[in-house]
């Protein structure tokens, strides 16, 4: 279903690797809502993923940046701000990936090169986006950024290792950079915590499974899928929600207010 909420809206859409990626799905969703956008992702995700794809069903061009690199993140908005004919009004950062997660290595014996290089990619890489945007004067007033987030930030998910201390450190660049590009571009700036999903990110983490079963049976709503994340991403980039700023916020079926669920207690009650 279209609702148009984005007709006329132009921006840039990071990591959309594969069908499954939470990007993608959001792409679809922009595009079917009338928005415009620049895919774009690492350079070796486009040999790994399939985002031609995508950039042929929804007429984007794709730019190739590392989200950690200035110097690619300065070309990519210049040159969107030349393909799409002018400043931006959206932006989605959905950029997630920890060296010690891939590597197996415990959260009590990391790797601090990986856990540096982790930090960067997952937390920074948003700061050093902002900055480009914010220096280059590339949004438009009343424009939305959003990033994605995971409730390891505020409570403890043992396997999530390292990443739940860069979605920390992720969330609080989104309420100290919104805070200037509120005051000095009228742009707002907000993540979402999005349910386990699952995507080539999500699925990296040890016992996946268990952990999306779980929170499925703990959420009243049940768990939140990729497409929800797009939909409520597109009322983020909507002019329905201008003044939504410096916020998390929890897309999650519920999970993040539970104590405890009927279907979780049945587990553990004797007969
Ligand atoms: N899947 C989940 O369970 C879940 C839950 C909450 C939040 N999230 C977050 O959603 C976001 C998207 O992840 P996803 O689940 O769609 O998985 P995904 O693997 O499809 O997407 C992750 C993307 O990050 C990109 N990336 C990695 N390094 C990069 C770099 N240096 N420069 C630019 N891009 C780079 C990858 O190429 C990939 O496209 C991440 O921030 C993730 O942490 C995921």
């Amino acid at each position: 279903m279209s609702y148009n909420l984005l007709k006329g809206k132009k921006g840039i859409i990071f990591g959309a690797l594969d069908e499954n990626s939470i990007a993608w799905k959001t792409a679809e969703r922009v595009h079917e809502e009338g928005g415009t956008f620049v895919l774009t992702n690492a350079p070796i995700a486009m040999r790994m993923g399939s985002i031609n794809q995508l950039a042929e069903k929804t007429g984007s061009e794709i730019i190739p940046a590392d989200a950690t690199s200035i110097e690619d993140l300065d070309n990519l908005v210049q040159k969107s701000m030349d393909i799409l004919g002018g400043k931006i009004d959206f932006v989605l950062h959905s950029i997630g990936m920890s060296v010690n997660v891939r590597k197996g290595r415990a959260y009590t014996d990391q790797n601090y090169d990986w856990t540096h290089k982790g930090m960067d990619v997952s937390a920074l890489s948003f700061h050093k986006v902002m900055q480009t945007l914010y220096k280059a004067d590339a949004m438009n007033e009343w424009g939305s950024i959003v990033a994605l987030t995971y409730m390891a930030a505020q409570r403890v998910f043992p396997d999530y290792n390292d990443m739940a201390d860069n979605k920390a450190y992720l969330e609080s660049i989104a309420r100290s950079f919104g805070y200037f590009f509120g005051r000095d571009k009228k742009v707002r700036v907000n993540t979402i915590s999005q349910s386990p999903t699952p995507t080539t990110a999500g699925q990296g983490v040890k016992g996946f499974d268990g952990f999306i079963a779980y929170a499925e049976k703990m959420s009243p709503l049940g768990n939140a899928t990729a497409l929800d994340c797009a939909n409520y991403t597109v009322t983020l980039f909507s002019d329905l929600t201008r003044r939504v700023t410096l916020q998390n916020l929890f897309n999650d079926g519920g999970f993040s207010n539970m104590g405890v669920s009927d279907a979780v207690m049945e587990g553990f009650m004797e007969e």
